[in-house]
């Protein structure tokens, strides 16, 4: 089953990158072929059935499956970014994290307006990423189709954060 299969995969790294944080890293996973693959058909099954014109994926680790996942759908990818990262005209929002402040940005060309973004990130923690990301996207006229991610870190209660937004969520591993 693909969630043990990720579960198995990902390694936690104690106090990164601060004291009292577990990291998970999913690095490894990168480096199985057939769990990459795995883990897009399974994003592909789960999102059966939802309008999704655009997918929208977060620096960085939401850039990993993001794309490849846009890819197979046949639709674009616009990458949302930290500060001062993206070239073009943008706009940008602030947010909190489990372990700091940050702002990201989104091309102001990005997407029209009226279309509907698939917001994608690797993890789901506190749902302020995701949140700012939503709020970013709903300035710029699109409409929030839902929320992707590979693993959730459940204790941090992101997914009560987002459901206000949209209904759809696909939590691959918790
Ligand atoms: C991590 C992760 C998500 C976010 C989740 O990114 O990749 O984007 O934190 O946390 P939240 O749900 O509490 O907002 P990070 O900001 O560490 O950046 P990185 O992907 O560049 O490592
Ligand atoms: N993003 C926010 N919290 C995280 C954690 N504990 N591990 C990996 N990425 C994160």
């Amino acid at each position: 089953m693909i969630a043990e299969q990720i579960k198995k995969a990902i390694r936690d790294i104690p106090d990164f990158p601060k004291p009292g944080i577990v990291f998970k890293d999913i690095t490894p996973i990168l480096k199985e072929p057939a769990l990459c693959d795995n883990i897009i058909a399974a994003f592909v099954e789960q999102l059966k059935g939802t309008r999704i014109d655009v997918i929208a994926g977060i620096e960085s680790r939401g850039f990993l499956f993001g794309l490849t996942l846009a890819t197979k759908l046949g639709i674009p990818f616009v990458p949302i970014r930290k500060a001062g990262k993206l070239p073009y005209t943008i706009k940008r929002k602030a947010y909190k994290l489990e372990y700091g402040e940050a702002v990201i940005e989104c091309h102001t060309d990005a997407f029209e307006p009226g279309q509907h973004i698939l917001i994608h990130d690797d993890l789901l923690a506190t749902g302020g990423t995701v949140t700012a990301a939503s709020e970013l996207i709903q300035e710029m006229g699109g409409i929030v189709a839902g929320f992707s991610f590979v693993v959730e870190l459940g204790f941090l209660k992101g997914r009560e954060r987002i459901a206000p937004i949209s209904d759809t969520l696909v939590v691959l591993a918790e």
